[in-house]
This record gives structure tokens, sequence and C-alpha cells, in this order.
């Protein structure tokens, strides 16, 4: 059961909060893990009054839910308020403050403000809010992605925030950071003695990291077309990805200890320099194709999209972290939209047998973390097939992962904002990572906006463009079929 709480959304009538934060929190509300002195109080522009608002909470977060039932969502809709209050109006958040009342924010009860808007107005809200007197022991500032466009801009948000609130009441969220398998990479490393010895340069030869999506732009094409998929997704979920991957044991699991181990993965990660930042990155653009058998679009067709667009929708790099555990392995990183399938995916490619005895038959063991479309641990091994040959035959110890553990999974975003009512920051990122990652990237942006280069065509469907699968074959790792 979490902390009693007030979570007040900015952005409350948007997309995120209709079709990801409510229905996680009534998701919450239903297995009871919410407090029941917990209310959430929806923020607009417009004056729609508590009914007009549950009306919009029904037409619009309601179908996003699975398994509802109906006595739960009658109940949950009853900790949910309405209160117009426009980011620019500093007479509203006194309203604000007046319907939260005293308790809010004070001695152990949360007071979680969420900004779902857009980060130029971040600034605002929160120096309205500190006049306000929000800005209380117990309130609790969630920012939501896009946390900055490159390192100046994250770093003005940084700045803007932190003239208000302490580093401690900030939770930059990555929704990746909820996932259960994310998670389950700590306990896999660090509480298996089997692995740590086997997780360095010495045995592993290459690291891959992929989210790729069977989706294209939907219906945000605005957005994405200023964002790319290097923003989009490299900066943020698998930069984390990586860092729970390649972190050195943190001393425990408490929220600095984790935050330290990231941290230190990102500092060590090699800088690009003038041949690297183009050698080791391929930026493409899908044109149309087919997904699971039917035609989509290509990305200059989709709505509001320029026809001339170079926006990349996949990115692929290959970095190194210079630090003695790894140093020499490359981590092949890459994120698409509109690829052959949906997969979100860790595999260590081990080093090959140094002395092999077995003539025919055999690759190298690699070990897969997957998340998403199932979740699973597989280790690919090579094991003698019957009969008189001494061949030799890949089969894997293969953990399903939902069969073994059928409980229900909170989503990543009921997970996080538990966390965030329950002041726990471990899986939020600090302000000192987020500005690491944007810095080590800030050269392939810079490059990118001083040659305006013409993404790589990869057809909707495939793998990518094949410079990124021949970045990955240099490497050892095929990318041709998956
Ligand atoms: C978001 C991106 O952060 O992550 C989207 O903005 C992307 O473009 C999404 O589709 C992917 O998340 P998931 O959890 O569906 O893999």
């Amino acid at each position: 059961m979490s902390t009693p709480f007030d979570l007040v959304f900015f952005g409350g009538t948007g997309d995120l909060v209709m079709r990801k934060l409510l229905p996680a929190l009534y998701q919450a509300h239903a297995a009871g893990t919410l407090h029941a002195e917990g209310r959430i109080i929806g923020l607009g522009r417009r004056d729609l009054g508590r009914e007009g608002y549950l009306k919009k909470v029904e037409e619009s977060a309601r179908p996003h839910i699975p398994n509802l039932e109906e006595p739960q969502w009658q109940s949950f809709c009853r900790r949910i308020e309405y209160l117009p209050v426009d980011a620019e109006n500093a007479e509203q958040f006194h309203r604000l403050a007046g319907q939260l009342g005293n308790a809010a924010g004070q001695k152990g009860r949360a007071l979680v403000i969420y900004l779902s808007t857009a980060p130029h107005y971040f600034m605002p809200i929160c120096r309205h809010l500190a006049a306000a007197g929000l800005n209380r022991a117990e309130t609790r500032i969630v920012l939501e992605k896009p946390l900055g466009h490159d390192l100046a801009s994250a770093q003005r948000i940084n700045t803007a925030v932190a003239a208000f609130f302490r580093e401690e009441q900030i939770y930059r969220i990555d929704h990746y950071l909820g996932k259960e398998p994310v998670q389950n990479l700590l306990a896999l490393r660090f509480a298996n003695r089997l692995f740590e010895p086997l997780w360095c340069s010495a045995q592993i030869r290459a690291v891959e990291i992929t989210i790729a999506e069977e989706l294209g732009v939907e219906k945000r094409g605005e957005f994405y077309d200023q964002t790319g998929a290097l923003r989009d997704m490299l900066q943020n979920h698998l930069l984390q990805l990586l860092c729970f991957t390649a972190m050195e044991p943190p001393r425990s699991l408490g929220d600095s200890d984790v935050r330290n181990a990231k941290l230190g993965v990102l500092n060590a990660l090699k800088p690009f320099n003038a041949y690297s930042v183009r050698a080791d990155v391929v930026r493409g653009q899908y044109t149309a194709g087919q997904i699971r058998g039917q035609s989509v679009r290509g990305y200059r067709e989709e709505a509001d999209i320029s026809p001339q667009s170079r926006t990349e929708t996949f990115v692929a790099l290959r970095a190194e972290i210079d630090n003695p555990r790894w140093r020499g392995v490359p981590f092949l990183l890459r994120t698409g939209k509109r690829m052959a399938g949906r997969l979100a995916e860790i595999v260590l490619h081990f080093w090959p047998e140094a002395h092999p005895l077995f003539g025919c038959g055999g690759s190298p063991n690699r070990l897969s973390v997957r998340l998403q479309p199932q979740e699973s641990v597989k280790l690919f091994l090579q094991m003698k097939a019957p009969g008189t040959s001494l061949c030799v035959h890949e089969a894997a110890l293969d953990l399903d992962l939902l069969k073994i553990f059928p409980e229900r999974r909170a989503d990543a975003y009921e997970r996080l904002l538990l966390d965030a009512i329950d002041g726990k920051l471990a899986l939020f990122m600090r302000s000192d990572e987020l500005e690491a990652a944007w810095r080590w990237l800030q050269p392939v942006l810079d490059d990118w906006a001083a040659r305006r280069p013409e993404p790589l065509p990869y057809a909707a469907g495939s793998h990518g463009p094949d410079a990124a699968i021949d970045m990955a074959a240099a490497c050892g790792v095929d990318w041709r079929n998956r």
C-alpha cells in the first residue's frame, strides 16, 4: 500500500495522461496498491468542471484499460478532481494550493506534481508553484520527456527546475526503467554469482541492445519530425538499458548508489571524434513497405511530415565503454520505427571457444535478455547431438518469465508512479545522468546539424539500412534476420 498522496497532473487532458497514466493508476487502484487517502487532480487550461473532466476520462482513458471492472472503475473515478490552471497564470496556482489544502506535501502526505507538458512550461510552472507555497518538504516533481533536445536545453531545464526544487524532489521519468525485465537485469547480474566473472571483455566480444518497433509515427508526426529516433529513443531508453547492462556493481540498491553506478557508465563512454561520429553512427528513414502483410506508407508520406524530411526514424551506433571491464568491446545500439518486428532485447555475445575440440557445428555462446514482446532470459549453449558423430548444435536454456512468474506485472508507468508517491528515486534519472547522456551525444547532433545528411532509406518491415547491418557484421553480430 502506497503513502497517502495528492497527485496533480499538468497536461491533465493530454494524451499521455489519458492513454497511460490514468489507466496505470486504475490498475494500481484495482490491485489495492493505492492508498485509500489518495486523490488525483487533473489540470487543464479549459474550465471543464469535474463532470466535464470525468466525461473526458470516460471517453479517452477508459478504452485503454483492459479487464476493467465497473465497480472498481466507479470507485477509482471518485478519486479524480479537476481544476483549470494555466501554466502562465500565477493566480490560478493559488487556487490549486487552496484545493490541495495544508496537509498536501507535509508530514507523510506526498504531493506529486507531474509535468506532462512541453518543457518550455516547466520553468513558469515551477516558479508559480513555489510562489503559491507548493514547494513543500514532501513535494515531488515528475518530469516527462523530452528532457531537452541537446545538452544546452537539458541544462536549461535542470537549472530552471533546480531554482525551486531540490534534486531529491525531482523525478525524471524514463518509462523503460519501470519495466520489470530491466530491473531483473540487476537481479540476473548481481544475485547470480555465475555471471559476474563472465561479464567483461575477456569473455564478451560484443553487446547489442535493440529496441525495434513495428509502429510508425502514429498521430505524433509533428512532434516526431522535430525529434527523430536519436532523441526519442536512443538518448534515453537505449542508454538507460546500456547503463543497467554495463554498470559496476552498485554498493547497494539505494537511490544514490544505483544512480552513481549508471553515471559511471555514461562518463566512461568513449567520446566521439571527427572520424567516429560518421563511421560509428548510421541514420535511416523508412520508405513504403509491408508490416505483417499490410502495405504501409513511407515516412515522408505520413501525416504532418514534410515530404523532404531528413529526420531519422532509425539510428544505430557502435559505442565503447572505456573502462577496465569493457575496453575494446563494441556496444551496438539500434532502434527504429516500422521494423520487421517488435523487439526489445539485450544480447551478450561471448568469444568463441579458445580451443575448439569439436570439428563441426557450433557457434559462440550468447545470453539474451528480452523485454518485449515476451519477457525471457535465454542462454545459448552448444550441445552434442545424439549419434556417433561429434558434432555440436545450438540449444538454449530458456526462461519464459511470464510462465515462471505468472503473477500480474505492474505496467511501467504504474510502477514508476507508485515509486514517486513513495519517494523512491532509484528508477528515475538524476540531473547529472541526463546531462552526461546528452554530452556524449552532442558531437553527433552537431555533426548532423552541420551536414544535414540524407538518411539512408530502408523499407518498412525490414531490418534497417544495409550500412547498419554491415556495421554489426564487422563486430561479428548478425542483424540480417533480426
Ligand atoms: C516512447 C517514444 O518514449 O517510447 C515512442 O516516444 C515509442 O516513440 C515508445 O513508441 C516505445 O515504448 P514501448 O514501451 O512501447 O516500447
